[in-house]
């Protein structure tokens, strides 16, 4: 997900060698099909997922994101990274929401697939979320503002949901008339 403020302050600096770093894992843009895909159960946490969090932890970062989820660098499995201001990166592996809150709340988003265009989307306000993390140790997180938005908005992209979706037909298409898919990545 991608936070529309710019008061944000970048909380790496990014030495220019490290770049290169990006060359084989890029953003994948609105309308591709692939963000239409359910993503696959992971079945392997080893070393290769992990490095595959690692390189989409720092494009996230790069990109001033707050949430990024696999099927948004083209890979089809269920894992999500985020981090919501100055909190740590929380890794989502296999998650599932087992409680939300009857409250929700209205906010704008936007989304790193989907540069340039936010909206207001009501969400709960208050989730339950069962997970596991890098290390492959199952988790039960308690989120709510911010952080549930972003797992929600996060989890939507497993299962080929976009924000968009969210919206009126009428609205999306206002907002869509707007969208400019970018030529290049990420860079
Ligand atoms: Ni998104």
């Amino acid at each position: 997900m991608e936070k529309k403020s710019t008061n944000q302050t970048p909380d790496i600096a990014i030495p220019p060698s490290d770049l290169g770093t990006l060359d084989d894992i890029e953003i994948v843009y609105y309308p591709d099909e692939v963000l239409r895909q359910p993503a696959a159960t992971v079945k392997d946490m080893g070393d290769s997922l992990r490095a595959t969090i690692d390189r989409m932890v720092f494009l996230m970062r790069h990109a001033r994101g707050i949430g990024l989820a696999a099927p948004q660098v083209g890979i089809l499995e269920r894992f999500f990274v985020v981090q919501v201001d100055n909190d740590p990166v929380y890794v989502f592996i296999n998650p599932s929401i087992v409680g939300t809150s009857h409250e929700t709340g209205v906010y704008e988003e936007g989304c790193l697939s989907i540069p340039g265009l936010y909206a207001d989307v009501k969400r709960p306000s208050e989730i339950q979320v069962q997970a596991w993390n890098e290390n492959g140790r199952p988790f039960t997180l308690n989120a709510d503002g911010m952080l549930a938005r972003v797992i929600l908005h996060e989890l939507d992209h497993l299962n080929g949901v976009l924000f968009l979706d969210h919206l009126s037909d009428r609205k999306r298409e206002k907002l869509l008339q707007k969208y400019r898919k970018p030529e290049d990545s990420t860079r």
